[in-house]
């Protein structure tokens, strides 16, 4: 797991309950460390019958904490006494997995192992991951429980339904560790430089529909756009997603907005930017779509299949047009993908479609561009400015076309 910059040296307490979903536990806190985040696991009684305290120490790299009675503690905490040296300048309080007790004691102010006093003297965002089987998560007292603390000001993460560990198939299920590790982010990310911006972002390459079965698409995954959609969460801002990707996981925190062809798109972008502060053009929008689309599975025959195409439209023509009347969206951003020319073509689209920034990549490159998780790009601007960025991952590019957005919105 490479570091996440939002993560980098914020001190996270993770909380455990004993629940079988403890494995998964161990996972986030393993991940959360190489993301630079600094881990302070604190474990229930129960939690131990299922896991070591050893194995969190070891994915950590840091004292694990159990007993609200010791009075020397280590890690380099704030104060000597453990739940205060915790609790301080922590930036987050996890609880996962939460079990049924837990929440009834932190929903009533418990206080009676250091867990339940951690909480208490934490003035943190509580974070509350909820995990149990066989029902249990719908009983009235669970449900009331949840309530008390929502209304408190904790977030929950929903749990999902699956396979429990009795066999049962139900809800209840603590999710995986990149579904919890994006409600992190999203809380942290809150009052962030961009919050109370809408911001929306394209990805992933359209689809045109040539008959039941067909379409023409390219070779794009919508990674640089969903890393470019995590990097606005995590800078607080309000993210709508337009996304035709077909592989990629959804992303906590984003309104998800799925399209399939430009024309789609188009829709979903005007629509979405009426009331936005910017808009993040990264989807390979295709030129061109087939002129008819057939009713039926167009069946081979000849040695040679004529495809009329005709033209799509251009989304951010569209958007600049609307914009001129409107004013919104505030900033513009598109991308160049060129195999050619990259400087040349890059900075005519910038023009041509009076966008704020360009982010141009040349797609020759086999480590650059489409479906790798790395990338190099020039991004230019409306006054002529021309920053280089060098090879390195689509999330690094993401950020700083997040904080260029930032700058310029301010
Ligand atoms: N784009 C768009 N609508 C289209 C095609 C592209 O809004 N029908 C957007 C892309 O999302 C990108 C920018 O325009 O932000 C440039 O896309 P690109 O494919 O590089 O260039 P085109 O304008 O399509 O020009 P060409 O294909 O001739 O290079």
């Amino acid at each position: 797991m490479a570091e996440i910059a939002l993560l980098k040296d914020r001190r996270i307490i993770l909380a455990v309950c004993g629940s079988i979903a403890v494995y998964k536990a161990v996972d986030l806190a393993s991940k959360l460390t190489q993301a630079g985040a600094q881990v302070d696991v604190i474990m229930t009684e129960a939690a131990q019958r299922f896991v070591h305290p050893l194995t969190f120490q070891a994915v950590s790299g840091r004292p694990v904490y159990s007993d609200m009675w010791r009075a020397e503690i280590g890690g380099g905490l704030p104060s000597h006494i453990a739940h205060i040296g915790l609790a301080e300048g922590a930036d987050l309080l996890m609880v996962a997995p939460a079990t049924a007790n837990t929440l009834a004691k932190l929903a009533h102010g418990f206080a009676d192992d250091l867990l339940s006093v951690t909480v208490l003297a934490a003035g943190c965002p509580l974070l509350v991951a909820p995990a149990m089987d066989g029902g249990m998560i719908e009983h009235r007292a669970v449900q009331d429980n949840l309530d008390m603390l929502r209304q408190r000001g904790a977030h929950l993460i929903e749990p999902e339904t699956g396979r429990l560990a009795s066999g049962l198939t139900g809800g209840g299920r603590l999710p995986e560790t990149p579904t919890l590790i994006g409600h992190i982010r999203r809380i942290l990310g809150l009052g962030g430089e961009l919050s109370g911006h809408k911001l929306v972002v394209t990805a992933g390459g359209t689809r045109e529909a040539l008959d039941p079965v067909r379409y023409l698409s390219n070779r794009s995954t919508g990674k640089q756009g969903f890393a470019i959609a995590q990097a606005a969460i995590d800078a607080g801002a309000d993210v709508v997603l337009i996304s035709s990707a077909e592989v990629l996981p959804p992303l906590v925190g984003a309104t998800l907005v799925d399209v399939d062809s430009a024309q789609s798109m188009l829709e979903a972008v005007l629509a979405q930017v009426a009331d936005a502060s910017a808009l993040i053009m990264a989807a390979a929008v295709a030129d061109y779509r087939p002129r008819s689309v057939s009713q039926q599975k167009i069946k081979k025959a000849d040695e040679w299949l004529n495809l009329p195409l005709e033209r799509n439209p251009d989304i951010l023509m569209a958007v600049k047009a609307q914009r001129e009347k409107t004013g919104y969206p505030k900033i513009v951003v598109g991308f160049a993908a060129e195999s050619e020319n990259l400087l040349e073509n890059a900075s005519g689209k910038l023009q041509a479609k009076r966008l704020d920034l360009l982010v141009a990549n040349d797609i020759s490159a086999s480590d650059a561009g489409f479906a790798v998780d790395t990338n190099r790009v020039v991004v230019l601007d409306m006054d002529g400015g021309m920053h280089t960025i060098d090879l390195t991952s689509k999330a690094a590019i993401g950020d700083t076309i997040i904080k260029r957005v930032g700058g310029l919105l301010a």
